[in-house]
Parts: structure tokens; sequence; C-alpha cells
């Protein structure tokens, strides 16, 4: 049975780029392994009344079962305001909740982050390893992945065109790979 490894984009922009580069992703796994898109879409902005009530969400009790299932994280981070996204910070908030019940914990990851400025997301990088420590999952080191004028890279049908960009990921996935098998 394959290891299965989520890919979370942190946009829920319909022609989102993050969400452009997880579904380029894909095909780059090498045997034994399958990554996983992983939405984060309709999640209601995290309250803890939720837990503490038993009034959780369908949709919270979904996305925790379904990081529950996977082994790994890379997470493929947009830039709002020089940080994480506040839709990507609210998935992590919800997986990380209730208390001591966080569906993160230990599991190996990775950030990719990317923009069409040429800055590649810097920002939103560093803050989301923040959360990451915290949450105890061991997050790759190198290469570190920033990927800058990230519109630039995509053909008619959104399909990833630039070999540069092409061979860059798949080394950022076999590296994450081997960090994946040293950190499990
Ligand atoms: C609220 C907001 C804030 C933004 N702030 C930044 C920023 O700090 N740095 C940056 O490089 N791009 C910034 N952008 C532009 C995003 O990089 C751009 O919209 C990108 O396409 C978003 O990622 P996506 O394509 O995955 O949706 C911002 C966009 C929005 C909507």
């Amino acid at each position: 049975m394959n290891t299965v490894i989520g890919l979370i984009a942190g946009s829920l922009r319909k022609e989102s780029f993050s969400k452009k580069i997880a579904k380029a992703l894909v095909g780059m796994t090498p045997d034994g392994f399958e990554f996983k898109i992983i939405s984060i879409e309709n999640l209601p902005i995290y309250n803890q009344d939720f837990d503490d009530y038993q009034n959780v969400p369908e949709s919270y009790l979904k996305f925790r079962e379904e990081i529950r299932n996977i082994a790994g994280v890379i997470f493929i981070t947009p830039e709002h305001n020089r940080s994480v996204p506040a839709a990507l910070k609210n998935a992590i908030d919800v997986g990380s909740r209730p208390a001591g019940k966080s569906v993160w914990n230990g599991k190996p990851g990775a950030v990719f982050s990317n923009s069409p400025g040429n800055l590649s997301a810097f920002g939103a990088n560093h803050h989301l390893r923040q959360s990451l420590v915290f949450l105890n999952i061991p997050v790759m080191q190198q290469p570190e992945v920033y990927l800058p004028h990230i519109n630039k890279v995509w053909d008619e049908e959104g399909n990833l065109k630039d070999e540069d960009t092409k061979d860059f990921l798949q080394k950022a996935v076999d590296a994450y790979i081997e960090w994946f098998k040293k950190n499990k």
C-alpha cells in the first residue's frame, strides 16, 4: 500500500497558483508514495465553542479525519500581507484542536511558498514554520522552496510548462521524500 502525503494549498481562489502547484506535484512521487490534495474550503473560522459544546461542523470532522489519514504534509502557501493567508492559518487551527488531540502531531512536513512577485512569499513561509514548530511537525529545512514569478510558468490550460520550475519542484519532492523517511 502506498504511503499517502497530503498537499494543502493555502488559497480559496478558483484560479489559485498554489492549487495549480499542488496539481503539478501529484505526478511527481516515487514508487510507494502518493500525493493527496486536501481542500481547506468550507471550514468555518475556528471557534472553540464548536469543540467545547459538541457542535463540531461536519467539515471539521472530515478535514481532521483526512489529516489523521495522511503520513506527512506539504503546505503550498501564497502570502497575504507578508504572512500566512487566513484560510490556511484557520485550517491549521482547526486541525490543532481540541487541545491534546491535534491531528498534525509528528507528521513530517514541508513548506513550498510562491508569489507572482519576486520575494516568493518568504514572510508567509517563515510565519508558517513558526506554527508548525509548535504543532510538532518536523519541517524540511533544505532545500528551501521559494517560487517567485509564479504567474509566468503556466500554459493556457493551467499546466506547468516552465522546465526549470518542474525540475526544481521534482528535486524538492525527492528531498522531501528522503526527509519523510528519516523523520516518520
Ligand atoms: C489580501 C492579499 C494580500 C496579499 N499580500 C501579498 C504579500 O504580502 N506578498 C505577496 O507576494 N503577494 C501578496 N498578495 C498577492 C498574492 O501573492 C496573489 O494574489 C497570489 O496569486 C495569491 O495566491 P494564489 O494564486 O494561490 O491564490 C496578496 C493578495 C491578497 C488578496
